[in-house]
């Protein structure tokens, strides 16, 4: 073949296979078998090899994933990426649309659409070819995602005609696939995501998009960033123009000449929404006409021509079967209910804690009762009442042990708490959980290691403490349940490489009271080495400023005790290392980080940080922290325990966060 037949055949495969990608991915229409595609795909991609001269950005190899990234670099979007203001009933559509009225009198009509559960997104079209795709960030800066954006087959690399636009839209992960994907990920013992919207962040945050690529993530596309000279005069038009263009539009849209129609569109999807193939969280309303959203124009943070309607969280009746004890890593022992498992917002549930005594107590829950489960911001599950006039009369009254359902050492309630504590440091739900701490994603972070394997391992005796993960043999490995040769290899690969870890992990991962994750950077840069670390006065832990009494004190009596200076030899004796290998943290600027300008409340106990670590965090990287939810709350974080301040922020529909997350964010 010479060069211009070669450079001929490319460009029409290129063509066939992005039209073919089309017809799949946006308008769920194929036209030739899967095979078909592959081969010629298999074609394209020999010759793209063979003559990379001819490779462009537009062509559907360039999907598949490409090089592993170090880090997104910022975007700054040429148009902010604004959000919604929220309505939770009638009454709050009906507010909107008197202000609306106000100002621009009767004649409008509103758009509806869903409000897709998943991650905003930004694309960058140059001369109709896909350049840049961000995510939302702050609304001003965003990070660069294009790598990752490019997997999502209907994103099209090409548009249909040249245009330079800028469109916005929800990337998403389709239901099945989020249950497949945890199904895999429960399998090899990772964690599952708790949500689709979860999990479709987490793969487009990857660097590297082979992630992305395998995860069947989709997008609905709702908005052009500036329209320009397009000539378009309204939202219905820009999202016609977004179809001509070779988007994926959601089609469940309608016009409504009023907010009465408005309403009867939200409330026919409270119910219809479980039907749809994606988790949606709400309906949003705009006001159609370009001309009028000017003359509406905007809040600081918002629109004022649209709004979010949110659904309630889902509420579902279960079975409250029985009430399982837990000890967790610091002794406290933790009532959980055990569900008659039962779908609630995306995920089967069939466990809920219930935090203490108290709150049984207070919500009069029984053993046997049917209950009301609804998820806290969509995540952690919870009951929420009782239905009393349900009862049999067979249901059972539950107590709290006195003593320890693992080492039946007595239990004790230490100044104060509510809880009931296990103080005994050999109980072995304890160690177990101490080690399941140690291997934990902001631990030591091995893969592979997750409870369901620390669990065989302990109860094998194969492990007493946290060394001994160092001296597992594959033949120990190789015995136990559900452990193939692949996965006893990537086990012990991922052992090996843990000991390569900063010194921050390894200090996290000991547990030691009071000491989070924050603390354990700051005391790893502080000191260096473990040795060093060690050997530390109380006064020299206090001088350092995020170091308080308590904290110091504790380190202080950690490094005292014999058994964890064992402990250390042996770790180092296996090669683990000791050292604080990072650079300086890089601190982001107030206006690129999440939190700027926003108003979020702690709640309940968080695990890894101290109350007060979170606030710091937070507030370095520009949030405010709140002492109560309000109207005016942007976000929630919810430790274990958490009450008022939770239901406060569901009533509202203000976004919840677990501890994870906001982790995940604070180390961005
Ligand atoms: S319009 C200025 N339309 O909901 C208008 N948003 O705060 C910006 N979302 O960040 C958004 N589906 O991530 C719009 N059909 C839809 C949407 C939608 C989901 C998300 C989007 C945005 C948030 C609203």
């Amino acid at each position: 073949m010479d060069l211009q037949t070669v450079e001929k055949r490319i460009k029409d495969l290129q063509n066939l296979l992005n039209q073919y990608n089309y017809e799949y991915h946006v308008l769920d229409k194929p036209s030739v078998p899967d095979a078909e595609y592959d081969r010629l795909m298999l074609e394209l991609v020999e010759l793209e090899s063979q003559f990379p001269q001819f490779k462009t950005p537009d062509s559907p190899t360039q999907r598949i994933g490409g090089e592993v990234l170090d880090t997104f670099k910022k975007v700054e979007h040429r148009t902010p990426m604004l959000s919604l203001s929220n309505a939770f009933n009638e009454q709050d559509l009906r507010d909107f649309d008197r202000r609306i009225r106000q100002i621009i009198g009767n004649d409008f009509s509103y758009v509806c659409e869903l409000k897709i559960d998943g991650l905003a997104v930004s694309l960058r079209y140059e001369n109709g070819i896909f350049v840049q795709g961000a995510t939302r960030g702050d609304g001003t800066t965003g990070e660069d995602i294009t790598a990752n954006l490019r997997t999502i087959r209907s994103i099209p690399l090409r548009l249909n005609e040249p245009v330079t636009i800028e469109v916005r839209g929800e990337a998403f992960m389709p239901r099945r696939s989020f249950e497949a994907l945890n199904k895999v990920r429960k399998e090899r013992g990772e964690e599952p995501f708790a949500n689709p919207r979860n999990a479709a962040a987490g793969s487009l945050r990857q660097l590297d998009p082979r992630i992305a690529a395998s995860r069947n993530l989709d997008i609905f596309l709702y908005g052009i960033g500036d329209v320009g000279e397009t000539g378009i005069t309204s939202h219905s038009e820009g999202l016609d123009f977004l179809e001509k263009l070779g988007f994926k539009t959601n089609k469940e849209r309608k016009t409504c000449a009023n907010i009465d129609e408005v309403i009867e569109f939200v409330n026919s999807w409270v119910e219809k929404r479980q039907s749809l193939a994606y988790d949606i969280d709400g309906i949003v309303i705009k006001v159609d006409s370009l001309e009028q959203q000017r003359v509406l124009g905007t809040t600081a943070k918002s629109p004022r021509w649209a709004i979010a309607y949110k659904f309630p969280a889902e509420e579902v009746v279960t079975i409250l079967k029985d009430i399982e004890l837990s000890v967790g890593r610091t002794g406290v022992v933790t009532p959980t209910a055990i569900l008659e498992p039962v779908r609630v917002a995306g995920t089967v549930v069939q466990r809920a804690s219930l935090h203490n005594e108290d709150l049984i107590r207070e919500k009069d829950i029984k053993i046997g009762d049917h209950v009301v489960v609804k998820k806290a911001g969509d995540i952690i599950p919870e009951v929420a009442n009782v239905l009393a006039d349900k009862r049999t009369g067979e249901e059972k009254d539950f107590h709290m042990p006195t003593h320890c359902p693992e080492c039946e050492s007595e239990l004790v309630r230490l100044n104060g708490e509510v809880a009931l504590r296990c103080i005994n440091p050999k109980c072995p739900a304890q160690i177990r959980e101490g080690l399941i701490h140690f291997v934990s994603r902001n631990a030591m972070n091995i893969e592979g290691l997750g409870e369901k394997v620390i669990s065989q391992l302990f109860s094998a005796n194969l492990v007493h403490d946290v060394a001994d993960i160092y001296k597992l043999t594959r033949e120990q490995l190789i015995g136990l349940e559900r452990m193939g040769e692949k996965s006893v290899n990537n086990l012990l690969q991922a052992i090996e490489a843990s000991k390569q870890n900063s010194l921050e992990r390894l200090l996290f991962g000991l547990g030691i009271r009071h000491v989070g994750a924050k603390a354990a950077k700051t005391l790893a840069m502080e000191f260096g080495t473990m040795d060093r670390l060690a050997s530390a006065s109380r006064e020299e832990l206090t001088a350092i400023n995020e170091i308080g009494e308590k904290m110091a004190d504790s380190i202080v009596t950690f490094f005292e005790m014999e058994e964890v200076r064992e402990l250390i030899q042996e770790l180092k004796a296996s090669g683990v290392n000791m050292e604080y290998k990072g650079p300086a943290p890089v601190t982001r600027t107030e206006s690129e980080s999440f939190f700027s300008g926003k108003t979020i409340v702690l709640t309940g106990k968080l695990a890894q940080l101290t109350r007060n670590e979170a606030k710091e965090r937070i507030e370095a990287l520009g949030g405010n922290v709140a002492g109560s939810v309000s109207k005016k709350t942007d976000l929630v974080i919810a430790g274990e325990d958490a009450g008022s301040k939770l239901t406060k922020a569901e009533e509202l529909g203000i976004e919840v966060w677990n501890e994870e997350r906001l982790l995940e964010e604070l180390t961005k």
